[in-house]
């Protein structure tokens, strides 16, 4: 019966991008296994089409039951999506070890973990989609998100190389890089400030900090409009590696990508003079 609906698990369907797109995803008529922490959402849906389970993401025993849990319901795991996450705000000095180890707990090895629990069954079906939200920050880091954007930028290496792995087994990856959306990402509900503050930051992380909470309930993004660009990433005949979603995001990217250009081509012959000099021909 449900040979011809994808199946998709999607952690953090109670608000946001993941409340989202899983009911963009269930009106279309594909069945979701949604993860909140309560175990509870408000989404629109029958028994046979959505599933919630409770999970946090920095358990990993409940993480590795959730997905076995998950499997079993239909024995087949088709697109998982790796929604949940949370921002830390702050300049680097300014943010404590605690929040630190939090914001890697949730947005990193929260991600890792579910990876590596669904793996197992993607490999056996020899197909599936890992979706990992990853962000902006984690591709085009900005002074004030240190920590969020290491966090990002450790799903973009790992997704990327995780890509070349399970190409050849059938499932393909792919990034997911908001801009800003209009979500609860911004409000007290989900941001973490860090606590203390230096003067000295104030010009740059302290400014850029302020522009983010001025922007807040006004962002560009439309989760709606995010959820069916990921939707279409999905349902490509070719997926891509990555999906930059917002004008802004989009913007921010090139230009990081022409500064990383002009930085390249200004110590390109510094680059080159650390070869062997008998292999340098070689490779
Ligand atoms: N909105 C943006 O501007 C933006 C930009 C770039 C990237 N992103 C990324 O997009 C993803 C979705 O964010 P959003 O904008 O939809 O934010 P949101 O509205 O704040 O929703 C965040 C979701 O993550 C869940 N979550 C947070 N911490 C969790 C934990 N420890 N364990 C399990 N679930 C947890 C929340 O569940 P609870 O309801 O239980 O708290 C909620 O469902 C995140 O990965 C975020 O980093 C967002």
């Amino acid at each position: 019966m449900t040979n011809d609906k994808k199946i998709w698990l999607i952690t953090g369907v109670s608000r946001g991008l993941g409340k989202a797109l899983a009911q963009a995803v269930l009106n279309q008529g594909d069945i979701v296994i949604g993860t909140t922490r309560s175990g509870k959402a408000d989404l629109s849906g029958d028994a046979n089409s959505l599933k919630l389970f409770e999970l946090e993401l920095t358990d990993p025993a409940q993480i590795k039951q959730t997905v076995e849990a998950a499997y079993q319901l239909h024995g087949r795991l088709d697109v998982i999506v790796n929604n949940a996450g949370y921002g830390l705000l702050g300049a680097l000095e300014e943010t404590s070890d605690e929040d630190i180890q939090r914001v890697f707990d949730v947005n990193f090895f929260g991600v890792v973990h579910l990876v590596q629990a669904v793996l197992p069954y993607l490999r056996r079906q020899r197909s599936g989609h890992l979706v990992n939200l990853s962000s902006i920050a984690g591709l085009a880091p900005m002074a004030g998100s240190s920590l969020y954007a290491a966090a990002k930028s450790a799903i973009e290496g790992v997704s990327q190389a995780l890509a070349q792995e399970v190409e050849p087994l059938g499932i393909k990856v792919t990034l997911v890089e908001p801009g800003a959306f209009k979500t609860d990402f911004l409000s007290a509900h989900s941001i973490v400030n860090s606590h203390t503050k230096i003067a000295d930051y104030q010009p740059t992380s302290g400014k850029a900090v302020q522009h983010l909470a001025d922007i807040a309930g006004k962002q560009l993004g439309d989760p709606n409009l995010g959820a069916q660009a990921i939707i279409k990433a999905v349902e490509s005949e070719d997926p891509p590696l990555h999906l930059v979603l917002g004008s802004d995001a989009l913007k921010r990217t090139r230009a990081k990508l022409e500064a990383m250009t002009k930085n390249l081509d200004a110590w390109e012959a510094v680059s080159k003079s650390t070869d062997f000099l008998d292999l340098a021909t070689v490779l």
